[in-house]
């Protein structure tokens, strides 16, 4: 078994900003509700012709340009999104594709918003049981275009983006534990209903919102807090590090109030908790990689720090992970 560390990070956003002020005159919402319950001022959204790939490969190139590396040194590719270009191919081969990379193992893993942090979990063994040297993970996600855009309970919530991180076999390990769970007894509290093979062959049968997100928001947000904090607990035991000891936590970036209720739980002080919800909103399987991105060339974390990854979101599903930045 060998170790494995973060050599190359990169994010990448649509240019065009939707503010709260915007969406005030979509329906009855303002900057002041959006703010207080969510955090969030700003989100990102894609144009017409935009697609997943599209965001992924932007954040890949700038973790390559972090790197010094060419896409044909990266061995794997995976993208953890809920909305890829095309029900299939997966979303990996095309991005792999784009960057030059042919012959290359690439997939996608589609586990919500949870979706970087198993994906950190799965290529950092892919890595450190030596079947590759190095691997890229992607989170990219344009949820604008999944959203109901008349139902503001959702529609102010989600934004588009991606961020990349390229993984790479070291002698010194950065994975230190993962805790991952999940619980699909009640896929209706977040769930978009058409898609995929319980679709019934009448299309007459689903009603018009069945192909945009729907979400029970109070029952999210419950279970969000109370698995933000079992899984960073869960994690931290299996790795032997205390509370105290973590320098940096990245959440998923869901809600301010999601993020601010777990950290007063965990009594991790707030100044070490990454936060640009207000930027971007929830970017889902995007949200914690961006974060990462941007926390690195902030230089907000220095070798030999303690991060937390820490997320959630629909299965339902939930994970931390415990790292090492080297
Ligand atoms: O990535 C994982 C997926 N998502 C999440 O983690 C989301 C988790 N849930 C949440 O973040 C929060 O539950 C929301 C932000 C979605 C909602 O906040 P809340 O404090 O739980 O509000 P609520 O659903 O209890 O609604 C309170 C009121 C309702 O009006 P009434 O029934 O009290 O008259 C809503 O209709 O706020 C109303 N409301 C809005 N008002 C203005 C809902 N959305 C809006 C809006 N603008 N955009």
């Amino acid at each position: 078994m060998t170790g494995v560390k973060i050599v190359g990070v990169g994010h990448y956003a649509p240019e065009r900003i939707v503010d709260n002020q915007e969406l005030e005159t979509w329906f009855d919402t303002s900057d002041e509700w959006i703010t207080s319950r969510t955090g969030m001022k700003r989100r990102h959204w894609t144009s017409e012709n935009e697609a997943t790939s599209d965001l992924a490969l932007g954040a890949a190139r700038m973790a390559l340009a972090h790197a010094r590396l060419e896409p044909k040194d990266i061995d794997a590719y995976v993208v953890a999104t809920v909305y890829p270009d095309y029900l299939f191919p997966a979303t990996a081969c095309i991005v792999a594709s784009r960057l030059g990379a042919v012959d290359k193992a690439a997939f996608d893993i589609e586990i919500g918003c949870s979706g970087f942090i198993y994906g950190l979990t799965v290529t950092s063994a892919l890595v450190r049981s030596g079947v590759y040297k190095r691997v890229m993970l992607i989170g990219a996600e344009t949820l604008s275009k999944l959203v109901d855009r008349e139902d503001r309970g959702t529609a102010v919530l989600f934004g588009d983006g991606a961020g990349a991180v390229i993984l790479e076999a070291a002698e010194q390990d950065s994975f230190l534990a993962s805790e991952l769970g999940s619980d699909g007894s009640n896929p209706s509290i977040l769930l978009v209903k058409a898609g995929g093979s319980r679709r019934p062959l009448d299309e007459r049968a689903l009603d018009e919102r069945a192909d945009r997100i729907h979400m029970e928001g109070r029952e999210v947000f419950k279970f969000a807090v109370t698995k933000m904090i079992s899984a960073t607990d869960a994690a931290l035991a299996k790795a032997g590090i205390a509370k105290s000891d973590v320098n940096v936590l990245i959440p998923h970036q869901a809600n301010k109030r999601i993020i601010d209720a777990a950290m007063k739980y965990l009594d991790i002080p707030p100044e070490r908790c990454m936060v640009n919800i207000q930027e971007y909103g929830n970017t889902s399987a995007a949200s914690i990689p961006i974060a990462l991105s941007e926390a690195v060339n902030a230089g907000r974390v220095k070798p030999g720090d303690v991060i937390v990854f820490v997320g959630f979101g629909a299965g339902l599903s939930w994970g931390a992970v415990v790292w090492k930045w080297a």
